[in-house]
């Protein structure tokens, strides 16, 4: 079965500790947490402040997603702030295997994203350094977007990746997950589920959770 991770992007954030609760009750394994600097991404979301707060709030593991330009600025203060994973982009501004390492050495969990544009072969010099490899299957920036054709073709991709080079790294995708693609997506290769407007636009957290991992009611 998936782990399933909703992002809270889609959560109302004027009730963001009552949201991650919901969430921990509802039958979520992570919170998905998506950072965005307004550079690497148009918008701008939140920062290890609100990390923190999560954290105070949950004992869920933190899965911080950095759609930041300069991840290498950042990585420790995340840490710190409770993250319980890492993952930057390997498009970012940034010296990636070094990004990598200081994420380790910090105590978390490196993870390596790539947007549905970036062949799969980019992050090949970092597979045995990685403990996840994020697949995006919508252009990152806004939650409540159309999952991108095409994804499910390089989850599988990405997992005979992984054999071939006996890494042992989860694969997660994040982007259009709706429980009527999240079984297509497990199927392809995926881990872990990240979905944001699937849960906390849905009225029963529980019930999308489960419709997510295919389960039936
Ligand atoms: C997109 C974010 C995603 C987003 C997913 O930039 O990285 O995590 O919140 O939202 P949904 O599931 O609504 O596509
Ligand atoms: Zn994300």
């Amino acid at each position: 079965m998936p782990t399933i991770a909703p992002s809270i992007l889609s959560a109302d954030f004027g009730r963001l500790a009552d949201e991650a609760r919901a969430a921990a009750a509802a039958g979520a394994d992570w919170l998905h947490v998506d950072v965005m600097d307004g550079q690497f991404v148009p918008p701008i979301t939140i920062g290890p402040a609100v990390v923190h707060a999560l954290r105070r709030a949950t004992t869920l593991p933190l899965d911080v997603h950095l759609m930041i330009q300069h991840p290498e600025r950042h990585v420790s203060e995340f840490v710190r702030a409770g993250a319980a994973g890492i993952t930057i982009h390997v498009e970012a501004e940034t010296d990636v295997a070094a990004t990598l390492a200081a994420i380790r050495a910090a105590g978390a969990r490196p993870g390596l994203a790539l947007n549905p544009p970036t062949p799969l072969d980019h992050v090949r010099p970092y597979l045995k350094t990685i403990d996840l490899l994020l697949v995006m299957s919508v252009n990152p920036g806004w939650g409540g977007q159309a999952f991108v054709e095409g994804s499910l073709e390089k989850l599988s991709a990405a997992r005979r990746l992984r054999a071939e080079a006996g890494a042992g790294f989860a694969i997660e995708v994040d982007g259009g997950i709706k429980p009527h693609n999240a079984a297509l997506a497990a199927a392809a290769g995926a881990d872990v589920l990240v979905a944001g407007s699937a849960v906390f636009e849905s009225r029963d957290y529980a019930e999308a959770i489960r419709a997510l991992r295919g389960a039936a009611r």
